[in-house]
């Protein structure tokens, strides 16, 4: 198995998952966000960026039977500010790990995408697989250019593929970077007792789903989904607001809510119709907001502890 992005927040707990299910794991990441001391230690790390040319030596060496693919710019506001870098990653990376997997026979890629950040402002909540597609930043075009590669190379090739558009994904190692950095922020900056910033009203509303959640559909797409795009959410919306008096319970933050200007780029309220996935690949929800808000925290606060020990 070969998991790119494999350093990263939800790459690295792939890459546990896929280790504890007994399969012999590699992984592509340039560390640009992802740590070095994620992966779990039985796997083996490629340090190479995923839209060089490069990527097909590792597959000549690791012949993986399938790729996750995972490595990505994944910040919305840096999409905005540099589309063009963003792009780079997100459309060259998924062409170039297309067309190794072609070159060197793997059976199955499965695509990591964005339901939060593909349908635009939403017509219609939950938001199903069929809406529009219409981002709303360069950051959701470009995965979903890679949707479009990861099909035509079905149609020219026969790869076999499943596509997960995730929600806003949260839970343990969690950058401050990616999509729904938003938790792991306030959650660290209430821990070391500084104020977190709201942007705009807080009352936009994401689907937040837990890390091992998303972990459990990328296993189930290894048998099942052939050909699909599937979102992977929790089916409700919270609102920033909420998160934040939640996260103010978890870590005993006594501070008030301050707002600050929105964020260019953003959609104001999505969630997600996952009753595909669950017909399809058996695949639902099992970790409810409180609890997997409740696993973060204590998680950073663990992370805080060691810093302060170091
Ligand atoms: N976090 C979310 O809420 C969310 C939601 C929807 C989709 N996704 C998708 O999930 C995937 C993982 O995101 P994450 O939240 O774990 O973010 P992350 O930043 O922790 O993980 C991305 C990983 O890709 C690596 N990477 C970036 N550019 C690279 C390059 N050019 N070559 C090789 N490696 C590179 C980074 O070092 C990092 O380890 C991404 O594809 C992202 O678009 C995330």
């Amino acid at each position: 198995m070969l998991v790119t992005g494999g350093a990263g927040f939800i790459g690295s707990h792939v890459v546990d998952r896929l280790v504890s299910l007994g399969h012999r794991v590699a992984v592509i990441d340039d560390l640009s966000t992802g740590r070095r001391q994620n992966p779990n230690p039985s796997a083996v790390l490629h340090q190479t960026n995923v839209a060089s040319q490069s990527v097909q030596e590792v597959f000549e060496r690791e012949h993986p039977e399938v790729v996750f693919h995972l490595a990505a710019r994944a910040s919305v506001s840096a999409s905005v500010r540099e589309p063009a870098v963003d792009a780079e990653t997100n459309v060259l990376g998924a062409i170039r790990v297309l067309e190794a997997a072609h070159l060197f026979g793997t059976r199955k890629v499965v695509y990591t995408s964005t339901g939060g950040a593909l349908y635009g402002e939403p017509e219609r909540l939950p938001c199903d697989e069929r809406h529009p597609i219409r981002p709303l930043a360069p950051y959701g075009t470009s995965k979903y250019v890679g949707e479009l590669y990861v099909e035509l190379f079905h149609r020219l090739h026969n790869l076999d593929y499943t596509i997960l558009r995730y929600g806003n994904v949260y839970g343990p190692r969690q950058n401050p970077y990616g999509e729904a950095g938003v938790i792991a922020i306030f959650g660290g900056l209430m821990l070391a007792g500084k104020q977190p910033i709201i942007n705009g009203s807080g009352e936009q509303e994401r689907d937040f789903v837990f890390v091992s959640d998303v972990v459990e559909a990328n296993v189930l797409a290894l048998e099942k989904g052939s050909g699909q795009a599937f979102n992977i959410g929790s089916g409700v919306g919270a609102s920033v607001n909420r998160v934040f008096d939640l996260l103010r319970q978890a870590t005993g933050y006594t501070g008030g809510p301050v707002h600050g200007p929105a964020l260019p780029g953003e959609v104001f309220k999505i969630y997600l119709d996952s009753s595909l996935a669950r017909r399809e690949l058996g695949w639902r929800p099992q970790v409810s907001l409180e609890e997997g808000l409740r696993l973060t925290v204590d998680h950073l606060r663990r992370e805080a502890q060691l810093q302060g020990a170091s």
